[in-house]
């Protein structure tokens, strides 16, 4: 392949001047970003905004000037938003592209909203911005998520079903209070989304290319503009890190980790061998050739998805590790990356919500599952220590129960008459029997975090709370 600089470009760069030869046109897409950074117009707009608006109060260019190149960029938002105004592919990025708009359509005007700013403030103004936004969407879209789960909840306060250890059945709960587990995990989410919120809402505005400018900028009334709690403290700072794209990042890789672990258990409860769930047939897939299958194609897939954000964060570690101070070309590739996070959890957020709030689930299969396990042995072992036996005699008798039982093929301990019981221990009376059953377990764990209905019904009132405190991206 040749690559000699070929044809030159039509397409103006806010560089021109420097250079006598330009890249040629696949050197110069390989470092434009326009088809990555094309989505934050509307915040680069607003940013240009309160940029020139400030650069007329201050006396920089003339407030005719001013008021020119903002009812232009007015102009530009509403052509793009209507689509009679199309980004130019050609254009190096998004900042290119708008102003030399504004150069095309107001000559010396369009010229001069750049003074005092470099596209390194630009684009960390247009980023933060952005994740502004996109906070507030997931905030949203998490909060929505977390109604489904509590109203779900809601119904099964009373549907019995095992809890699992290490994948065996453990001891019972109910369907509310893992579907509360599933709430406490995403509204722990939600918080992580606002503290990264509250620690990028500062206004890079005014940095220029690290070191500021020796014109006479307000930052803070840029930052105001833009609805930023404060300027930034240092210039070079502003410009360098990304730090608050690594913690959006990683808070969404928390999140779909959390999803994907959920989608773990639904495939599991999806399946015959656990027959828990019946998903929707709108919320599942057949396969081509077995003509039985009905698959669990969207729970597998949010699982599988958690990959993606996965990768992402490590991606964006690595671009930031070893990064010379300030400005470097690589933080260009912060965006993609960022960007598929925020789109990939706002995505999933959405479908883990339809399948789950279009779900049947087998109440028979769940409380029949929580027999013939001996998930009554801890409850065994407990009614000996309330009668003062130390615990650990205590579970090596209930543990000698179940070995009993195993011996003599039954599947529970309450199967043992209470002279076999007394063979184990003297303590037992006739009072045990009814302490094993299930429904009778779990009634009984009211304790705080524990799953008796009444307590789950105080957890899930706690977790709405919550989602009321700070509903969506307000405080
Ligand atoms: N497209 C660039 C980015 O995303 C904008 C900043 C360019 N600055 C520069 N000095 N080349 O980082």
């Amino acid at each position: 392949m040749n690559h000699k600089p070929d044809t030159p470009r039509r397409i103006p760069v806010l560089w021109g001047g420097r250079l006598e030869e330009r890249p040629g046109a696949e050197a110069f897409a390989f470092q434009a970003s326009i088809g990555v950074d094309g989505r934050l117009a509307m915040e680069d707009i607003e940013g240009s905004r309160a940029h020139a608006a400030m650069l007329a109060k201050q006396g920089v260019i003339p407030p005719e000037t001013a008021a020119a190149l903002d009812g232009e960029l007015r102009r530009i938002g509403e052509e793009l938003a209507a689509g009679t105004l199309a980004l130019d592919p050609e254009a190096e990025d998004i900042h290119s592209f708008i102003e030399g708009l504004l150069t095309e359509r107001l000559g010396d005007s369009g010229r001069m909203v750049h003074a005092g700013r470099s596209r390194n403030d630009q684009i960390a103004v247009d980023l933060r911005l952005y994740i502004k936004r996109a906070i507030s969407l997931l905030r949203g879209e998490l909060a929505e998520t977390l109604g489904t789960l509590l109203d779900t909840a809601e119904d099964h306060l009373d549907t019995i079903m095992p809890g699992y250890t290490h994948l065996q059945r453990a001891q019972p709960v109910t369907l509310a209070y893992h579907l509360s587990a599933w709430a406490c995990a995403l509204n722990r989410d939600r918080d992580r989304l606002w503290d990264a919120l509250e620690r990028l809402d500062e206004c890079p505005l005014g940095s220029g290319a690290l070191a500021g400018s020796t014109l006479p900028l307000d930052r803070d009334l840029t930052a105001r503009t833009l609805g930023f709690k404060r300027p930034t403290l240092n210039a070079m700072d502003s410009v360098a890190d990304r730090d608050f794209a690594l913690e959006c990042a990683g808070a969404l890789s928390i999140l779909m980790v959390h999803l994907s672990r959920f989608c773990e258990d639904i495939s599991l409860w999806a399946g015959e061998e656990f027959n828990f769930i019946r998903l929707a047939e709108s919320w599942s897939t057949g396969s081509s050739i077995m003509p039985q299958k009905k698959n669990p194609d969207f729970a597998e897939l949010i699982r599988g998805k958690a990959g993606r954000t996965t990768g992402n964060l490590v991606s964006l570690l690595t671009l930031l590790k070893g990064l010379p101070y300030a400005y470097n070309k690589d933080l260009q590739e912060d965006k993609e990356a960022l960007f598929d996070s925020i789109d990939t959890a706002l995505t999933c957020l959405r479908m883990f919500r339809g399948m789950i709030s279009s779900a049947a689930f087998n109440r028979e299969r769940m409380k029949a599952a929580c027999t013939g396990g001996f998930l009554e042995a801890t409850d065994a072992a407990e009614y000996l220590v309330r009668k003062g036996m130390p615990f650990r005699r205590a579970h090596e008798t209930a543990a000698l129960l179940v070995r009993d039982c195993i011996a003599a093929g039954q599947k529970s301990i309450g199967q043992r008459t209470l002279e076999e019981l007394r063979g184990r221990s003297e303590l037992f009376d006739g009072d045990l029997y009814a302490l094993l059953d299930p429904v009778s377990s779990v009634q009984r764990r009211k304790l705080p975090g524990g799953p008796a209905p009444e307590e789950v019904r105080r957890q899930i009132r706690e977790l709405r709370k919550l989602l009321g405190r700070r509903p969506g991206g307000s405080p």
